[in-house]
């Protein structure tokens, strides 16, 4: 008997965070590459008339001209927890499901969030750049102090999931915490913080957990970090865009800020030379949820979603 042809379904972008994520896919499903196309809209209008799903990441996203591209959607599967790059309006509009990987990552992200923390404020990175440059031992022998973690106030923007997870482990470090959110929660033991300057202006760290998009684009801005103070340190594992970086690298670069560590960036992949080269300031290239483990897990709840979606109509994870 022949084998049965594997449905084929478009991909927007690689799975390529992980050696076992593409290769997951592929043995189920027959992906149309769109990002091998120079034309992608018009390869879409030839290939993909009868195609209803679409794989894509929280990187790519999707856009209404995709969307509305391939007249069959029904079903928009993307590797990651942030879906303010897909177009949820148009989506909605044309009847096309969307599926994310939640909860599968929070303890991933909130572990890289709390990495930032203290390599931020026990000078981590510059204190590995200062061992490897030579200068132990040499004239500037003594490395600068860092501050406490253990003890202090963790400020929250954003007490979903990963928040959530942020502020269990800061009752390890026996911190006080408090949050702000769009609306209170009664299920949680931290104090609620009536507007973000509040709780940055009472916290000793503030961590960005929130969404990304319109919603949030630029919540941190300048009189955010001015409460924060010189003392304060900033934390962001969310979106780029809820930070505005013009105001950030000012207040670093005036000491209005002691310390951040940062994942994500406002125009990413690329990250501004100015930030580049501040000491008080640890960059990663937006890996939070980079574990062998936790992409294996990501991939396997994509493909999930997928197989729930063909052999059901539904999706497992819907947004
Ligand atoms: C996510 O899953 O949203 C991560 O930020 C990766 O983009």
């Amino acid at each position: 008997m022949a084998p049965a042809s594997k449905p084929r379904i478009v991909q927007i972008g690689p799975l390529s965070g992980s050696p076992v994520a593409q290769p997951l896919i592929d043995a189920h499903f027959e992906p149309f590459r769109l990002w091998e196309e120079a034309d992608p809209i018009a390869a879409l209008r030839r290939e993909a008339g009868s195609i209803t799903a679409i794989v894509t990441t929280a990187n790519y996203g999707c856009t209404r001209q995709i969307i509305e591209a391939m007249p069959a959607l029904k079903a928009i599967c993307s590797w990651g927890v942030g879906y303010d790059s897909i177009d949820i309006a148009a989506a909605r509009e044309h009847g096309v499901l969307v599926s994310n990987t939640p909860d599968v990552l929070t303890d991933c992200v909130a572990d890289t969030a709390w990495g930032l923390m203290i390599a931020a404020s026990r000078r981590i990175a510059q204190g590995d750049r200062f061992v490897r440059e030579g200068h132990w031992g040499q004239v500037h022998g003594s490395f600068p102090l860092g501050n406490r973690v253990s003890g202090k106030k963790l400020g929250i923007l954003g007490l979903g999931r990963i928040g959530e997870a942020i502020a269990r482990r800061g009752q390890g470090f026996d911190m006080e915490i408090r949050y702000h959110n769009r609306h209170a929660r009664n299920d949680v033991p931290w104090a609620y913080a009536d507007s973000l300057t509040a709780l940055a202006a009472w916290a000793d760290f503030l961590v960005i957990a929130t969404v990304g998009g319109a919603g949030t684009h630029h919540l941190v801005n300048a009189s955010v970090l001015e409460a924060l103070g010189p003392d304060g340190i900033l934390v962001n594992i969310s979106r780029g865009s809820v930070i505005d970086e013009t105001a950030l690298i000012q207040a670093l670069q005036q000491g209005k800020l002691r310390s951040a560590g940062l994942d994500v960036f406002e125009h990413e992949p690329q990250v501004p030379a100015a930030l580049r080269s501040l000491d008080n300031v640890v960059l990663l290239p937006h890996i939070a949820s980079a574990t062998h483990e936790t992409r294996a897990a990501m991939a396997e709840l994509v493909l999930h979603n997928l197989q729930a979606f063909f052999e059901t109509g539904k999706v497992l994870t819907p947004v």
